[in-house]
């Protein structure tokens, strides 16, 4: 193992890499769909249950109390792991698509009406995209696209072209879960609030491996999914600003969102608890604190670092394959998406997983994206900070002889 001096410690951090898949170790490459979970993770998550459980916000009792502080401690460090102004700025939900429901049902129907326009992008998950339809049925709001160019870079002269004082809201991903392309966020928002939209930059495939800065970002609001980076499933993270979040109504309503409420009417607490009805995920999120301390003890510069030199390696690599057809940019983090031949990529992944290889394929939540690349699906490598060198050459050889049986070696 070369190349990364603590890879072959951090492995040993992940008991599922132990495993074996049809006799050969596992090589878990679908890190864009979910990350496998560190033992610090899961002995956090094991410990709340042995020690520490109980519902939160609710009672005197010692136990409610540490599981109140746990839970609220996890704001803080996610609002540090961001550089959130506050930890008022952070909302837990179930996941990143949550995140944006909440802020279209929540944001959309209160302040926008017919003839705004939201923008978005060609390369977006289907979670950035159907939310938004809901508006355009409901309040006669009209999507407007921006297309990529033949580098699978955003048209960025479409943003000029179709931005406008009728624009209330852009919403694009920040690193795209099929191209791997990293997009301009930073200039993008400048050039939304130029004509006085919001952005919010859905950061579900660029928390796990860049660091970020909201601030320097200067999004308006922000959405990521933990368990893309080391946590449980159930936790989404839905960060805004404060004066933004204050004006917005609640989403979902009911329990522990609440001040007071009369038999016709409630009074809702401040933000973020008024936005977080009901019990929540406790024991996830309080997982997810124990995954921000790993991520931060390895140092998110040297995470990007590493995924940017094994997803580097596996482009030049896989590009050397005759049949071989790269999706995307070279320039790229996290995601590699590739066809083989005319391979049904159902083909490309089952031969993958008899070598242990786990990959993904299909459309990846990217219908409009697929179709306007005149595809229908991809093969898709996805790497994190526990892949190797050698795992980036067990699929190149596994893709080799593929080609091979398949008669497209030449
Ligand atoms: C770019 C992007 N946005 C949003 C999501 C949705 O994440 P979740 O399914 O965790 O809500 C994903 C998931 O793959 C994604 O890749």
């Amino acid at each position: 193992m070369s190349g990364y001096p603590e890879v072959l410690s951090i492995r040993e951090d992940f008991p599922i890499l132990k495993r074996k898949i049809e006799g050969h170790p596992l090589v878990y490459l679908d890190n864009a769909a979910t990350t496998q979970k560190p033992r610090q993770v899961i002995d956090t998550v094991r410990r709340f249950y042995e020690f520490h459980n109980a519902n939160i916000h609710r009672g005197k009792h010692t136990l409610s109390e540490e599981a109140s502080e746990l839970y609220e401690d996890v704001k803080k460090k996610t609002a540090s792991f961001i550089n959130a102004k506050s930890w008022r700025e952070i909302v837990f939900t179930r996941n990143a698509t949550e995140a944006i429901n909440l802020v279209a049902y929540s944001y959309g129907t209160e302040f926008l009406k017919e003839g705004d326009e939201i923008l978005l992008t060609m390369m977006e998950h289907h979670a950035n995209i159907v939310p938004w339809q809901m508006l355009q049925e409901k309040k006669g709001v009209k999507l407007r696209f921006i297309n990529i160019d033949s580098n699978s870079l955003l048209r960025m002269e479409e943003f000029e072209e179709k931005l406008s004082e009728r624009t209330k809201l852009v919403s694009v991903a920040h690193v795209s879960n099929v191209l791997g392309t990293v997009n301009p966020v930073r200039e993008i928002a400048k050039m939304a609030h130029r004509v006085g939209a919001l952005i919010l930059v859905d950061a579900a495939q660029s928390a796990p491996h860049l660091p970020l800065n909201v601030r320097e970002i200067d999004a308006d609001f922000m959405v990521f999914s933990s368990h893309k980076m080391l946590e449980p499933t159930g936790i989404g993270v839905l960060y805004g600003k404060e004066e933004i979040l204050e004006k917005m109504p609640p989403f979902l309503r009911g329990g522990d969102m609440i001040k007071r409420v009369k038999p016709y009417k409630s009074y809702f607490k401040e933000v973020p608890w008024k936005f977080e009805a009901g019990t929540p995920d406790i024991c996830g999120t309080i997982g997810f604190g124990a995954a921000i301390d790993y991520l931060k003890k390895t140092g998110m510069e040297k995470i990007e670092a590493w995924d940017r030199h094994l997803v580097g390696m596996a482009y030049k690599l896989l590009s050397e394959i005759p049949a071989l057809k790269i999706i995307g940019p070279e320039d790229r983090v996290g995601a590699l998406s590739f066809l083989l031949g005319d391979l049904e990529t159902e083909r490309i992944a089952l031969f993958l997983n008899s070598y242990g290889i786990s990959i993904r394929e299909g459309c990846h939540c990217a219908q409009p994206l697929h179709r306007s690349l005149g595809l229908w699906g991809t093969a898709r490598a996805s790497f994190y900070i526990y892949n190797t060198e050698e795992e980036v050459l067990k699929l190149r050889d596994a893709l080799l002889e593929l080609a091979k049986i398949e008669g497209i070696s030449e």
